[in-house]
């Protein structure tokens, strides 16, 4: 049975492109749209390279609680199995998270984040983890739940930190890192090792 997948990103999407790419390889996996809330984020263009089809849902000017409705209402429009946040940053609404939660505790839904969860939830999460005392940050993979970067984690790993090394720098390895995980990520998906 083919694993439909909604992508939600808001920005530059280079995750986003990295999963348009990998599913593309692997015929159970159909990326069947991504939602954005940005008019002129350029993973938008990103999409339409890659053949996926986009659904602007612009969340300026309107509550979260609607744009939490508009988004729920596409979603089950495209039967996602999986909603992979990748840099969306509208927070969405708890009924929202509701829909697509599973009773064990995980849900429908899994983001990324550039730490290594528990540390640096939120924003300029690279940016912290780069300015603070540890020897490294960390990516997570994670499910989404009411509480912010708290679901359960799925995939983490650790970026060192380079003796020297510039915040660009530290970020395009923590970008790099990002990707793998995705990549992994969708492995699980297909060998449904996830629920
Ligand atoms: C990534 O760093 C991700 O971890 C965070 O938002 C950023 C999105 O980057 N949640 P991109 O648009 O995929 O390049």
């Amino acid at each position: 049975m083919a694993i439909n997948i909604v992508v939600m990103a808001s920005g530059s999407g280079s995750n986003a492109e990295n999963i348009f790419i990998t599913a593309n390889n692997e015929s159970k996996l159909h990326v069947v749209g991504l939602i954005c809330d940005q008019p002129k984020a350029l993973v938008l263009d990103r999409a339409r390279l890659h053949g996926v089809p986009s659904f602007l849902i612009p969340s300026k000017g309107i509550s979260r609680e609607e744009h939490g409705r508009l988004v729920t209402e596409q979603l089950l429009k495209l039967d996602a199995h999986w909603i992979l946040l990748a840099g969306y940053m509208r927070i969405l609404p708890d009924v929202f998270i509701k829909t697509f939660s599973l009773p064990n505790g995980k849900s429908k839904i899994i983001n990324i984040h550039p730490s290594l969860l528990p540390d640096f939830k939120g924003l300029r999460a690279y940016e912290r983890s780069f300015e603070s005392d540890k020897a490294y940050g960390g990516v997570t993979l994670h499910f989404v739940n009411e509480q912010l970067d708290s679901g359960e984690i799925i995939l983490q790993e650790k970026l060192p930190k380079v003796a020297g090394e510039k915040i660009e720098d530290f970020i395009e390895r923590g970008k790099a890192l990002e990707h793998v995980l995705y990549q992994k990520l969708l492995v699980k998906l297909v060998e449904e090792e996830l629920l």
